[in-house]
C-alpha cells in the first residue's frame, strides 16, 4: 500500500466548527494578547524602535504569514487534533507523536499565561473601583498583591475558570460566540485609548521614540528577537492554530484568514505602541519592558490623566480581553486532543486539562514576585522555567516541525492552502529552505548555543 493511501485525509466538514467571520475573529483574537501589549513595547524600545518594529514587520511577513498559513492547512487537511493531524495526513504515527510536543507546549504556557491573565482581571476589577484615582504606590501596590500568595492564585483560578467554561461551551457557542462579542469591544477601547494617546502632550516625543529609526542600536539578536517575538505573537509553533484550522470548513479561505491575522497583529502592536509611548513620556515615566510598564508605569500615568479612573480600567478591560481570547485558543490544543484521544466528553476534557494549568500554575503564580521567589534552580524562578522552556524551546521546535512537515513530508499542503502554482513553489522554498534555518539559529541562539 502506498505510503498516500495509507494516510487517513479527512475531507468531512467538523461537526462544530467556525463561521467565517467567527474563524477570523477567533484567530486574531488568539494571536493578539499580552505579547502585544508589554512585551512588543519593551523589544522596540530597546532595540532601535522604528527599526526593530520593521524588523518585526519582515519576520511576521517572511516567515510568520508562511507559517501560519501551513499551521491552518495542516489542521484543516488533516481534521485532527494538534498531535493526530500531523498523522492523519502523512499516515506515520511518529508525526503524531512530534505532534505531541506543541500539545505539551500550550499546556505549559497556559499555565503561566493563565497567571498573567489573573493579574489582568485584579486590576480591571480594581481600576473600577478608584484604585486609579487615589494616590498609591504602584509598584508596591503591584508587589503587594503578587507577594500575597493567595491574591494572584485566586485572580488565576478566576482566568481558568473562565477560560474553561468558553472552551467547555465548543466552537460555535463557545470559542466563536466569545470572540465575536469581545474582539468589537476591544477594537473600541482601543480606538479610545489612541485618540487619547495622540492628543496627550507628549505624544509627539512618544511618538518619535517608537517610530523614529534608530538602526546604530540593532544587533544580530534583535533579528532575532523579532523573529521570536513574531511567533509568539501569532501563537505560532503551539498547535493553536492547527487546532483552530480543523474547524474550518473547506469554503473559507485560508489565505485571507492569514492575512487578516497577521494585518490584525501588526496593527494591534503598532496602536499599542501609539498608546503606551505618549502615554509614558507625557507622565516623564520612560518607558521598561515586563509586568513593570503595564502594571506600575501605566497606573500611574492614569493617575495623572483626567479621566484617567475610566481611561484606565477601559486599558486594562482592553489587555484582559486581548489574553483571555488568546487563553481559549490555548486551552483548546489540549482539550481537542484529549476528546479526540480518549473519546472524552468536551466538558470532562475542560474541566480535567484546566485542572491541569491551574496545578502547574499554582507554583507560577506564587513563584513570579510571590512568596516562592527566593526557590531558583538554575537561576531561574518555577514561573521563569515555565515561560522559557515553552517560549524558547518547544515552540521553535513545534515551528520547525511545521515547516519540515508542510515543506517536505506533506505533498498535497500547497493545495490544501489553495496557492497558485508560483506562490506555491515561493512558499515551499521558505517551508523548506529559509523558515527551518532561521528557526535553528533562533534555537540555538536561545539554548545559548550560539553567541552574537
Ligand atoms: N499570541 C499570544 C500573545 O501574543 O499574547 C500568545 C499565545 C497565544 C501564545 C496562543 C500561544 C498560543 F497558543
Amino acid at each position: 500500500m502506498s505510503k498516500l493511501s495509507k494516510a487517513k485525509v479527512q475531507t468531512a466538514e467538523p461537526a462544530d466548527g467556525f463561521s467565517k467571520s467567527g474563524f477570523i475573529l477567533s484567530a486574531i483574537g488568539s494571536s493578539v494578547g499580552l505579547g502585544n501589549m508589554w512585551r512588543f513595547p519593551y523589544l522596540t524600545s530597546g532595540n532601535g524602535g522604528a527599526a526593530f518594529f520593521l524588523l518585526f514587520i519582515i519576520c511576521l511577513l517572511v516567515i510568520g504569514l508562511p507559517l501560519l498559513l501551513a499551521e491552518l492547512s495542516i489542521g484543516r487537511g488533516g481534521r485532527g487534533n494538534a498531535a493526530s493531524s500531523f498523522q492523519n495526513l502523512s499516515g506515520k504515527k511518529a508525526w503524531g507523536l512530534f505532534g505531541l510536543i506543541s500539545v505539551f507546549g500550550s499546556v505549559i504556557i497556559m499555565s503561566f499565561y493563565g497567571v498573567v491573565t489573573g493579574w489582568t482581571l485584579y486590576y480591571t476589577v480594581r481600576s473600577f473601583s478608584g484604585f486609579l484615582s487615589r494616590q498609591t504606590a504602584y509598584a508596591e501596590t503591584f508587589r503587594a498583591f503578587t507577594g500575597s500568595g493567595y491574591g494572584p492564585v485566586f485572580w488565576q483560578l478566576a482566568a481558568m475558570a473562565l477560560t474553561c467554561w468558553v472552551v467547555a461551551r465548543g466552537i460555535s457557542g463557545g470559542i466563536e460566540k466569545f470572540n465575536k462579542v469581545l474582539i468589537p469591544g476591544l477594537v473600541v477601547a482601543l480606538l479610545v485609548l489612541l485618540v487619547n494617546g495622540l492628543t496627550l502632550s507628549g505624544a509627539k516625543e512618544g511618538i518619535e521614540y517608537f517610530l523614529k529609526p534608530d538602526f546604530s542600536k540593532l544587533t544580530p539578536e534583535s533579528a532575532l528577537l523579532a523573529l521570536g517575538h513574531a511567533f509568539f505573537s501569532l501563537s505560532l509553533g503551539m498547535g493553536t492554530m492547527v487546532t483552530y484550522g480543523a474547524y474550518v470548513n473547506k469554503r473559507q479561505s485560508l489565505k485571507t484568514a492569514s492575512f487578516a491575522v497577521v494585518g490584525g497583529d501588526l496593527l494591534y502592536a503598532l496602536i499599542a505602541g501609539l498608546i503606551i509611548f505618549p502615554t509614558s513620556f507625557t507622565y516623564g515615566l520612560q518607558s521598561e519592558g515586563g509586568p513593570g510598564l503595564v502594571f506600575i508605569v501605566l497606573p500611574a500615568a492614569f493617575h495623572a490623566m483626567p479621566f484617567g479612573s475610566v481611561l484606565g480600567g477601559l486599558f486594562f478591560i482592553l489587555l484582559a480581553i486581548a489574553a483571555l481570547t488568546s487563553a481559549v485558543s490555548m486551552l483548546e490544543v489540549p482539550v481537542a486532543y484529549a476528546i479526540e484521544k480518549w473519546r472524552w466528553s468536551r466538558t470532562k476534557a475542560a474541566v480535567l486539562t484546566t485542572a491541569v494549568c491551574v496545578c502547574l500554575g499554582i507554583p507560577a503564580a506564587l513563584s513570579a514576585e510571590g512568596p516562592w521567589k527566593g526557590y531558583v534552580w538554575l537561576g531561574r524562578t518555577f514561573f521563569d522555567w515555565l515561560d522559557y522552556s515553552a517560549s524558547n524551546i518547544l515552540l521553535p521546535f513545534g515551528g520547525l516541525l511545521v515547516t519540515l512537515f508542510a515543506g517536505y513530508v506533506w505533498k498535497h499542503a500547497a493545495e490544501e492552502a489553495e496557492l497558485r502554482p508560483l506562490w506555491g513553489r515561493i512558499w515551499r522554498f521558505v517551508l523548506r529552505y529559509l523558515a527551518p534555518v532561521v528557526i535553528v539559529l533562533i534555537f540555538l541562539y536561545s539554548a545559548g548555543i550560539l553567541k552574537l
